[in-house]
C-alpha cells in the first residue's frame, strides 16, 4: 500500500512534473507571444505617435517641441524671463510675428487644451479684437476661473451680459463729474498723504519702496471713485487694511487659476486646501465690505461709480440687485488699482534712467504752472495739477504712453477661439485654442516700431512741431489699453491721475535708485516690479521755464 502509494505519489509527482514542464512551455510560448504582440503593439502605438507628433510639430513654428511635454521644458526654463522669452520667440519668426505651441501634446487634447497661438502682429490684433470680435470671447477657462471674485461683471462676461454693462458704463466715463471725481481722490491722496510720507524720506535721506506706495495710492483712488469710500491705505504708518489684503489674497488666489491646470484648483477647492481656502476666506471679508459700501451709498449716494450705476435700471426696468451692484464695483476696482500704479513704476525707473527726458518734463511743467499760476515757485509745488493744467503736458503723456509701449502693464492677454478661423497672415486658429497676443513684444519688434524700438524716446509719441500728441495711425500697433469694443474704460482717467502723479513727484524730487537695488520683472497677469523700486529722494530746485531753456 505504501509502496502502492509512494508509486502512485511518484507517478503523481512525474504526472505533474511531466504536465508543469509542458504547462511551462506553453506558458512561455504563451508569454513570449503576449510579449511579441505587446511589443508590436507599443510598437504601433509609438511609431503612430512619433508619426502623429511629427505631423503637428511639423505645423508648429514657436519654441522646440518634444514629444510628450510639448514646449513646456523651454517654457520652465524661461519662467523667470517669460515675457522676454515669447518677444524672442516672436523675432524668430521674422516678419510673421507669430508663433504656435503646444504643452499637451496628446491626440484630442493637443487642438485644445494645451495649443497656443502666440502674436503680436497688428493686423492679427485687430482681427481678433475688432473684425472677427465675436469669434474671440474671453472664454470659459478665464470666466470659471474669475467667477468667484468677479461673478459676471464687466471684466470677467461675454455677449449680452458684458455689452449691457459696457453701454452703461461707458456713459457714466465720458462724463466730466467722473473726470472730476477722480482729479478730486487723486489730488487728495497726493496733498494729505504722498507728500507728507515723500517729505519725511527727503528730510531723513531714507529711502521709499516707490512701486509699495503708489500701489497704495491707486487703491485708494480707485475704491474712492467706485464706491465713495477711500481705505487710506496710503498713510505715513503704511497700514494693513483688511479689505485690501483680502482684495489682494482673493486676486492672488484667482491667478493661480488662470496659471495651473484646472485639475489643481478644482480639487483644492473641493479640500478647502491651499490657495482656495484662503480665497474663500477672502471673498468673505470682500462680501462684507461691499455690503457695507452699498448701504452706505444707498443712504448717501454721491457721484461715484457705485451711486450711478444704483440709478440705473436693469433690461426688465427693476434696479439692479444688490449682489450685482457689488460684483459690478468690484470689477472696477480690479480693472483701475495696480494697472496706473505699476505704470507709473516703470515711468520714474525709466526717467531716473534718462536724465534728458526728466529735464524736459520737468520743463513743460514748470512752463504750464508758470502760465497758470504765475512766477511764485511756491504755488506751483503747494496743490497738485488741476486737470486743464493736465491737458496741456504733452511730453509727459508722450513719456507715459512710451512707458507702456515698452512696459504695458497688463502685458499679455488671452481669448478663446469658438470657432475654426484664419488669421490675416494665413495662420489657422482650431475651434477651442486659446489665441495669446503679446502686447509686451508689440512695443519691441522692429518691423513694427522700427530700428530703436528697444529705446525710450517720447518723442516718437509728438506732432512733428512738436506741440501734438500724436499716437500711430495704426490703433493696433499699441495695445496696452486694449482696442476695439473692449478697449480700456479708464484710459483716460488713468492718464490724468499718472500725469498728476508724476507731475507731484518730479517737480518737488529728484529720484536716485537705492545702489544695488534690483529692478526686475514679476512674472504675472501685471507688469509689477518684483522687489519693488526703492529710491532716494532728493529735493529739486526748479529753474524758471527761461533759465531751463538758456541751460
Ligand atoms: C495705465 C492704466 C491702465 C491700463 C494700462 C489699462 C489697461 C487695460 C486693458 C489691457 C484692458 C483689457 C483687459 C481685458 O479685457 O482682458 C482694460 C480693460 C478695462 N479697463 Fe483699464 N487700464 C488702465 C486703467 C484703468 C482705470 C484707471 C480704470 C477705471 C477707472 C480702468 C477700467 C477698465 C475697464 C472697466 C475695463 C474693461 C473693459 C471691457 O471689458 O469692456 N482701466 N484696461
Amino acid at each position: 500500500m505504501l509502496l502502492d502509494f509512494d508509486t502512485s505519489l511518484l507517478n503523481y509527482g512525474a504526472i505533474t512534473f511531466s504536465q508543469y514542464g509542458s504547462n511551462q512551455s506553453v506558458i512561455k510560448v504563451q508569454f513570449t507571444m503576449d510579449s511579441l504582440s505587446l511589443f508590436f503593439a507599443l510598437a504601433a502605438a509609438f511609431s503612430a505617435y512619433f508619426l502623429w507628433f511629427y505631423l503637428l510639430a511639423r505645423d508648429l513654428s514657436g519654441p522646440k517641441l518634444w514629444p510628450f511635454v510639448g514646449s513646456l521644458p523651454d517654457l520652465i526654463k524661461n519662467r523667470n524671463r517669460f515675457h522676454d522669452w515669447i518677444a524672442a520667440n516672436l523675432r524668430a519668426t521674422g516678419g510673421s510675428a507669430t508663433y504656435q505651441t503646444c504643452i499637451i501634446p496628446f491626440p484630442f487634447l493637443a487642438r485644445k487644451e494645451g495649443f497656443y497661438t502666440v502674436t503680436c502682429h497688428p493686423k492679427n490684433i485687430e482681427h481678433i479684437l475688432r473684425i472677427r470680435f465675436d469669434n474671440y470671447p474671453k472664454g470659459p477657462k478665464w470666466q470659471t476661473a474669475f467667477h468667484d471674485l468677479l461673478g459676471q461683471g464687466i471684466f470677467n462676461s461675454d455677449g449680452e451680459t458684458w455689452l449691457m454693462q459696457r453701454k452703461t458704463a461707458a456713459l457714466e466715463f465720458t462724463t466730466r463729474t467722473l473726470r472730476q471725481a477722480m482729479a478730486r481722490w487723486v489730488n487728495r491722496t497726493i496733498k494729505n498723504r504722498l507728500w507728507c510720507i515723500l517729505n519725511k524720506a527727503a528730510k531723513e535721506n531714507i529711502s521709499v519702496d516707490l512701486q509699495e506706495l503708489l500701489l497704495r495710492l491707486t487703491f485708494d483712488n480707485i475704491c474712492g471713485l467706485t464706491f465713495g469710500k477711500d481705505p487710506e491705505t496710503l498713510s505715513p504708518e503704511l497700514p494693513e487694511n483688511p479689505f485690501a489684503i483680502a482684495f489682494d489674497t482673493a486676486t492672488e488666489a484667482t491667478m493661480h487659476r488662470i496659471l495651473y491646470p484646472g485639475i489643481i484648483w478644482r480639487t483644492q477647492k473641493i479640500l478647502s486646501i491651499g490657495a482656495e481656502k484662503r480665497l474663500k476666506k477672502s471673498l468673505q471679508v470682500v462680501e462684507n465690505y461691499m455690503n457695507d459700501a452699498v448701504a452706505a451709498r444707498k443712504e448717501n449716494p454721491s457721484d461715484d461709480l457705485l451711486s450711478r450705476f444704483m440709478k440705473k435700471l436693469d433690461a426688465d426696468g427693476n434696479p439692479i440687485p444688490i449682489h450685482v451692484l457689488q460684483r459690478i464695483a468690484l470689477n472696477f476696482v480690479l480693472a483701475g488699482r495696480d494697472t496706473s500704479s505699476v505704470a507709473l513704476s516703470w515711468f520714474f525707473w525709466l526717467v531716473m534712467n534718462h536724465p534728458h527726458v526728466e529735464d524736459k518734463i520737468v520743463k513743460e511743467i514748470s512752463t504750464v504752472l508758470k502760465e497758470t499760476r504765475g512766477d511764485d515757485q511756491q504755488k506751483w509745488v503747494d496743490e497738485a495739477l488741476d486737470f486743464d493744467e493736465a491737458d496741456r503736458l504733452v511730453y509727459l503723456k508722450a513719456a507715459l504712453a512710451e512707458t507702456l509701449r515698452l512696459y504695458p502693464s497688463v502685458p499679455q492677454d488671452f481669448k478663446y477661439a469658438v470657432s475654426d478661423d484664419i488669421l490675416p497672415d494665413g495662420t489657422f486658429i482650431p475651434a477651442g485654442s486659446t489665441v495669446t497676443y503679446s502686447i509686451y513684444s508689440v512695443g519691441r519688434m522692429k518691423t513694427i516700431w522700427g530700428e530703436d524700438c528697444m529705446e525710450f524716446k517720447p518723442e516718437r509719441w509728438l506732432s512733428v512741431q512738436g506741440d501734438r500728441f500724436e499716437p500711430p495711425k495704426d490703433g493696433y500697433k499699441f495695445v496696452a489699453f486694449n482696442a476695439g469694443p473692449r478697449t480700456c474704460l479708464g484710459k483716460d482717467l488713468a492718464y490724468l491721475q499718472m500725469k498728476s502723479v508724476a507731475a507731484a513727484v518730479l517737480l518737488r524730487y529728484r529720484l536716485s535708485l537705492v545702489p544695488g537695488h534690483l529692478v526686475e520683472q514679476k512674472m504675472s497677469l501685471t507688469l509689477f516690479l518684483k522687489n519693488g523700486l526703492h529710491v532716494f529722494l532728493q529735493p529739486r530746485k526748479l529753474q524758471t521755464p527761461e533759465v531751463a531753456t538758456k541751460a
